[in-house]
């Protein structure tokens, strides 16, 4: 019986992308979702590889702490000084136990490429029993790639490098997209054959082909159907053109599978992203890491959502949410802010201009305007007034706020936490709650009213307001005021609170 090949995948990502100006390294640059390394490893993955080599270099420690991350059955092996793509995987080979099988290797710069594409190139390879096998495309423009040279019959040749190349040579639109599939066996033995003889005095892998060539062993061109799976990233430029192109493959996936984008042009979905039918997205809209929108959901337009969870039927309008988990028929914004662990159940609503941390929001609850609410449990079906605070940090620790079922906070409210509001309670607007409020009582702690007749006209005389005031017939005001409370008490006086229920349980929002 044939033994299954072996495989083994060697990712080149040594280089430093001089040319991306950056301090981190070229394959560790972010693409929807993924970094570019990322890509190459994920396309790679069906693969099934026996073992995957990836090179570093430059940035060293960084692509590995990465690798640990992302792919941490990954070999990350060290080539020092970059003396070529030849050079690095001669390295990555000494790496692994000298064997038959196939080695796949792949440029860690080329994010678009297909597991489809690298598995048919592969696939390719191992049944025609080939020495060596590139992955080849037909490009509008060949600048700076190497070039496929064919001989009489269509055959490769070998493959020569723009500044390798002569006019003729150049003139070659087929280029080599850096991903190979190798006999493992005749691609050591080449690998030691390489010479520096070359413009960049390198070790070029590319320089296998030919070699292996005159030696009269098999090898072959995969030509992959859409060019732009090869494009390579060497700057921003070209990253952000990646990008979009990346983004409209992502997109017209997902309209495929049922899902409306208002406006593709504006929709940015990392490729970690899962989306249920009918939902709906509309323009201006990024939805990145592991969020996951639910069937029939509204997100959109003007929305961020990063590692969030919606449930089918929610709405998210012009917000911003981490971490968090939007049930199903809940609400959010205009201008809602959900940061990690805000958690809304079935048909909660969290409105405009609210901010929710670390927080459970139960069934049907609402809270509507103006308010931040941390560090929090709230039961089902309870309001919380407008222009609240949950009170969570004394500066040292975070306390909790649990507040029951069917209660009903009122507007300005501070629940200076750890506190309770038991089910069906209410208190009043304006209280800063410090102490328990229990099942169905009222809590109000505020300052009482009290109203200094007649102050306008005596202290702000000929002022616009002390002449409609006097308008309103308030004479008797201005001669009561006299010798009552001096200015400083009127400002800053009694802060006594109310000492029963009746009339205090006024205006919570809804
Ligand atoms: C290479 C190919 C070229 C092909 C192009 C496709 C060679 C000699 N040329 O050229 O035919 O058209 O890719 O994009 O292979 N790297 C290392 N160690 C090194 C050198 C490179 O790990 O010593 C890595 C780089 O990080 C990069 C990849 O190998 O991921 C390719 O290297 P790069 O310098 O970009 O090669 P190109 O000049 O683009
Ligand atoms: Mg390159």
């Amino acid at each position: 019986m044939p033994q299954p090949h072996l495989r083994t995948v060697v990712v080149l990502a040594a280089g430093e992308g001089k040319r991306m100006k950056s301090t981190l390294p070229k394959v560790l640059h972010p693409l929807l979702g993924r970094t570019l390394l990322g890509h190459v490893l994920s396309a790679a993955a069906p693969l099934g590889a026996d073992r995957t080599v990836v090179v570093v270099g430059h940035g060293a420690d960084q692509v590995r702490k990465h690798l640990s991350e992302v792919a941490p059955d990954a070999t990350p092996v060290l080539q020092a000084e970059q003396l070529g793509t030849g050079h690095a995987v001669r390295i990555a080979l000494e790496a692994v136990p000298d064997g038959a099988g196939t080695v796949v290797v792949i440029n860690g710069d080329v994010p678009l490429l297909r597991p489809e594409t690298v598995g048919a190139l592969v696939t390719a390879h191992e049944e025609a029993a080939a020495a060596a096998t590139v992955l080849a495309a037909e490009v509008p423009d060949p600048t700076g790639l190497g070039r496929i040279v064919r001989d009489a019959d269509g055959r490769l040749e070998r493959i020569v490098e723009e500044r390798d190349a002569d006019a003729t040579q150049r003139a070659i639109r087929e280029i080599n997209a850096g991903i190979y599939a190798f006999d493992a066996v005749r691609l050591r033995e080449a690998l030691g054959k390489l010479s520096t003889d070359n413009d960049q005095g390198e070790e070029y892998l590319t320089d296998v082909f030919g070699l292996l060539r005159s030696a009269g062993e098999p090898v072959a061109v995969h030509v992959a159907q859409d060019h732009v799976e090869t494009l390579g990233c060497n700057d921003r430029v070209e990253l952000a053109a990646l990008r979009g192109l990346l983004r409209d493959r992502i997109n017209e996936a997902w309209m495929r599978t049922g899902v409306s984008l208002l406006d593709p042009a504006t929709t940015w979905i990392d490729v970690t992203v899962a989306l249920d039918r009918d939902a709906v997205v509309d323009q201006n809209t990024q939805l990145r890491g592991g969020t996951v929108v639910g069937a029939g959901a509204l997100i959109g337009p003007d929305v961020t959502l990063i590692d969030t969870i919606v449930g089918p039927a929610a709405s998210v309008i012009r917000s911003h949410a981490v971490g968090a988990e939007v049930g199903a028929g809940a609400t959010v914004g205009p201008y809602a802010y959900l940061r990690p662990a805000a958690q809304l159940a079935e048909k909660a609503k969290v409105g405009t201009f609210v901010e929710v941390k670390n927080s459970q929001i139960g069934a049907g609850s609402k809270v509507p305007h103006l308010t931040y609410v941390g560090d929090a449990t709230i039961g089902e079906q309870t309001n919380i007034g407008a222009a609240s605070v949950f009170v969570n940090y004394d500066g040292v620790n975070k306390h909790r706020t649990v507040i029951g079922n069917h209660a009903r906070t009122g507007a300005d409210n501070m629940f200076v936490a750890p506190v309770e509001v038991g089910d069906g309670a209410y208190t009043a607007a304006g209280s800063v709650i410090v102490d328990d409020v229990p099942a169905g009582a009222m809590g109000v702690a505020r300052a009482r009213q009290r109203n200094i007749e007649g102050w306008v006209v005596m202290r702000r005389p000929g002022t616009a307001a002390a002449e409609a005031a006097q308008r309103a017939g308030d004479a008797k005001g201005a001669s009561g005021v006299a010798g009552a409370a001096s200015d400083s008490e009127a400002m800053h006086g009694a802060a006594e609170t109310v000492g029963g229920t009746s009339g205090a349980g006024d205006t919570a929002t809804e």
